[in-house]
């Protein structure tokens, strides 16, 4: 793990609540944790690229907090009686902001990231910051790249 994720969030990793993650499933065999840290860790590879070759400069905390938390919402989305009401993709961006508000101290840049990263689905979300931009690809790329894992295994 890249030692900066655990630098800016060793309370939200350490906490009971987000080990609650470990047993939800994203995609395939991976829970929503290391969904989560993968995220993190692809944020800061791409962050660390317009660092190097454009000289884009970002919040780095907030950027691994922001993807720490974008899918804290803490229930088996496969499970119908187990979340809250209306379509998964477009409920759980609010859910995830709603629970990190309630467990942990949010900055503002924060709350963007983890209430845009759905953007396209969630139209009128479009990410506000580079942070958010980061995360939002972050996490396509990892969902797919797990869900294509997941394929291959079944074939
Ligand atoms: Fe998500
Ligand atoms: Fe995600």
């Amino acid at each position: 793990m890249d030692h900066r994720i655990s630098k800016h969030g060793k309370d939200i990793l350490k906490s009971k609540n987000y080990n609650k993650m470990h047993g939800y499933i994203q995609h395939g065999s991976v829970s929503v944790f290391r969904h989560c840290v993968r995220v993190a860790e692809t944020s800061l590879k791409i962050e660390r690229f317009l660092k190097k070759r454009f000289n884009v400069k970002m919040d780095e905390r907030a950027l691994v907090r922001g993807a720490l938390l974008h899918d804290y919402f803490l229930y088996d989305w496969h499970n119908k009686k187990d979340r809250p009401k209306g379509l998964h993709g477009f409920t759980h961006p609010g859910t995830a902001l709603k629970n990190a508000i309630r467990d942990y101290a949010v900055s503002e840049r924060e709350k963007k990231i983890i209430r845009q990263h759905m953007f396209p689905l969630t139209i009128t979300k479009i990410p506000t910051c580079k942070e958010a931009w980061v995360v939002n690809i972050a996490d396509k790329w990892c969902s797919l790249a797990e869900t294509a894992k997941m394929r291959k295994k079944r074939h």
